[in-house]
């Protein structure tokens, strides 16, 4: 399927288009939208985890001059779908969990709107509340599906036969720990009713995807609606679906028609409005005969969702696809909480479900005495053991070979190395995520002033597309990178499927080379003036015939000082086979990102549930602490020349989450080796390592 034999412009390091704008601060954000007369929003949240809003007063909010309205349970407009109760906002008086949106003020100033809604006065009946994930609850289900659509079990010959007969088994429980999204701009939203017209500048991962959930609650034409977002400060998954923020803005928006109104969440508000990771807890069974071959592989998942919506994290799902053995067996198992709805959080699924197999494989190495790359190598599967597939193309085990060579694994030093005061270790994991590509998005291709213009409703979310995109136009066309403009971020544009499942580029790309395609054979190589052509992603040549994925292998080393237990990671190393590059330095910064925040998750993220009051203590970022310059070392990502045939038009596999698997089991192993403690919970944080340091 491979077409762009000969790029030029793919491959090419160039410079973000985006970047002095954002260096000079002209690229505006969602909040920061130039409007007329702005009124800003603040919402009100519940105080309790569970009951029913009895009464609210909001007498003293309205007497504030400059409150231009109030709204509540009891005086919102009604929605035209309430389906989605992540989205029904103001809908209802009953409480599903602590921080849920009760209400909100519109004010002249965003000072003003706090100050109102903290003067809302909320009765509340309140009612005991569960909030607590364990193994041995009694209420645990088997969701219908999986949050990528996949079926929650799955299962293959006699884990427990082989387990019983095995020269080696394996059995422990590892667990992650809730993790909340950071990115650095908030969810913000800048709306404006006009005349039954609405606009909406929100800082989201698909304005499309954005325009839709909108029209649905509200019962809009998509006419109605125009979604703007050429900018997004971040987004992780968080911000790929509209969460229920969106909503009352828009509901905010719509009580004060012609003033454009602004709601930006506070950070503490995104740890309870804008999802989170679940936390997991992993029951994993290897079985093995004594040259490390498997003969099973097992992998149990608990972990919660809210009342209000269901979302099954996928964690079992790389246990599926990963290793040959032939008995294997995943399963998902959820508790319904009287918590804030989880979602999307980068690799959702892949990155905490190749942490607890990938801690086994080297406890199982150890176990044997096998080099843990040798066991991963010993354990490749031929084709895919969930489809019967053959692989698109999988290079993990050159990724194993290459890192193991570039780290300098040959000469890593002895369980429980020590230099100086400091205990030092090193562990290699390996990371995966599926190449994905969306059903839908159009481009338009067009000859505009002498330079040709793509117009797609793409995101930018921080991951290159504003300069990646021109680059596959410009090859699709068969032109200098620099006579080609790419728009995105707009609902004017052509639809476009979401940046997320690192699908972005593969369906986009796909989307402007068929667009450029259709130009070149309408108009040839010397178009007129406003010659356009349009088309789609082509979703017959979608190849079904392969199973693709992208692969890669992390290492790490980690020094533990034999005294305190401080952890420090020196060296980081990735090496991925993830399909084509567009571009190497945008590339480079997800793949370093990814690794960067796996390191995190590693060492310092951890959303610490607070079950008396129902919400997360440590809910800012003073408290939640996450990776930052001063705890980052040499972290290198590397990537094979991988030319894959099968996956689409350009031979990309996508890169925006993979960087993030395997990272913290990297990290965990190093640890292990260094200290002889086997950390199962994450993070690891030094209290895990004082006792039982050598
Ligand atoms: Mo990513 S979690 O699919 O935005």
């Amino acid at each position: 399927m491979t077409d762009l034999l000969e790029p030029r412009a793919i491959g090419r390091d160039l410079v973000r288009r985006d970047g002095v704008a954002k260096v000079r601060g002209t690229a505006t954000y969602a909040y920061e939208t130039p409007v007329d007369r702005p009124a800003y929003a603040f919402p009100v949240q519940a105080t309790v985890a569970r009951g029913r809003v009895t009464a609210m007063d909001t007498t003293a909010a309205e007497a504030l001059d400059g409150v231009l309205v109030v709204l509540t349970p009891f005086t919102a407009e009604r929605l035209a779908s309430t389906e989605d109760r992540e989205y029904a906002v103001l809908q209802s008086d009953e409480v599903a969990f602590r921080g849920q949106l009760v209400g909100v003020v519109v004010a002249e100033t965003s000072e003003l709107a706090r100050q109102a809604a903290d003067s809302v006065v909320v009765t509340y009946d309140e009612r005991p509340h569960d909030t607590e994930l364990s193994v041995d609850r009694d209420d645990l289900y088997r969701p219908d599906a999986l949050g990528d659509g996949a079926e929650s079990d799955t299962s293959e010959g006699d884990v427990a036969a082989a387990m019983a007969a095995a020269e080696v088994t394996l059995e422990h429980t590892y667990s992650t720990a809730m993790y909340h999204n950071n990115p650095l701009e908030p969810h913000a939203t800048t709306a404006l009713w006009d005349g039954g017209q609405l606009v909406l500048w929100d800082s989201t991962q698909g304005v499309h995807p954005d325009r839709a959930a909108v029209c649905e609650v509200f019962g809009l034409a998509e006419d109605q609606v125009r979604v703007v977002c050429p900018y997004v400060g971040g987004g992780f998954g968080a911000k790929g679906e509209p969460h229920a923020n969106v909503m009352l803005a828009t509901m905010a928006a719509r009580a004060v028609p012609g003033r454009p109104v602004k709601l930006a969440l506070t950070r503490q508000q995104m740890f309870t409005l804008a999802g989170y990771r679940t936390p997991t807890i992993q029951q994993v069974q290897l079985a093995a005969d004594h040259r490390g071959r498997l003969q099973a592989i097992a992998i149990d998942v608990v972990e919660q969702t809210s009342r209000v919506k269901e979302f099954a994290e996928q964690t079992g799902v790389p246990t599926r696809m990963m290793y040959a053995s032939p008995n294997r067996r995943t399963t998902h198992r959820l508790a319904a909480l009287d918590v804030p709805v989880n979602s999307w959080m980068r690799a959702p699924g892949e990155c905490p479900g190749m942490f607890g197999p990938e801690v086994a494989l080297d406890e199982l190495a150890e176990t044997l005495g096998i080099d843990p790359i040798q066991l991963r190598i010993r354990n490749e599967p031929e084709v895919d053991p969930e489809t019967g597939k053959p692989w698109s193309s999988r290079h993990l085990v050159e990724c194993l070979r290459e890192g193991a060579q570039r780290f300098g694994w040959a000469d890593r030093p002895p369980p429980r190395h020590r230099d100086g005061d400091w205990l030092v270790g090193t562990g290699v994991a390996s990371s995966v995520y599926p190449t994905q590509r969306m059903a839908q998005s159009t481009a338009i291709v067009r000859y505009e002033d002498g330079r040709y213009v793509a117009e797609i409703g793409a995101a930018d979310l921080g991951t290159g597309t504003w300069t990646t995109l021109p680059q596959i136009a410009a090859d699709a066309l068969g032109v200098p990178v620099e006579d080609v403009e790419v728009r995105i971020g707009d609902t004017r544009y052509p639809i476009a499927s979401v940046a997320g499942g690192s699908s972005g580029m593969n369906t986009w790309g796909s989307a402007v080379v068929e667009a450029a395609r259709t130009f070149r054979e309408k108009f040839g190589r010397d178009p007129a003036d406003g010659d356009e052509a349009e088309n789609s992603v082509d979703q017959a040549a979608q190849d079904e015939d392969h199973a693709p994925y992208a692969f890669g292998a992390q290492f790490a080393e980690v020094r533990v000082h034999a005294d305190t237990g401080e952890l420090r990671v020196p060296r980081l190393l990735g090496v991925f086979a993830a399909g084509r590059i567009i571009n190497p330095r945008t590339a480079r910064s997800q793949f370093v990102g990814g690794m960067t925040m796996g390191l995190s998750m590693a060492l310092h993220e951890n959303s610490v549930w607070d079950d008396r009051i129902g919400q997360v203590a440590n809910h800012d970022l003073a408290e939640y602490h996450i990776t930052v310059n001063a705890d980052v070392g040499d972290v290198q990502a590397h990537w094979l020349d991988e030319h894959d045939p099968y996956v689409n038009a350009m031979g990309t596999k996508g890169i925006g989450e993979i960087g993030i698997v395997g990272t913290a089991a990297a990290v965990v192993n190093a640890v292990h080796r260094a200290t002889g403690v086997r950390v199962r919970h994450l993070p690891v944080t030094l209290d895990k390592l004082l006792a039982d340091l050598p």
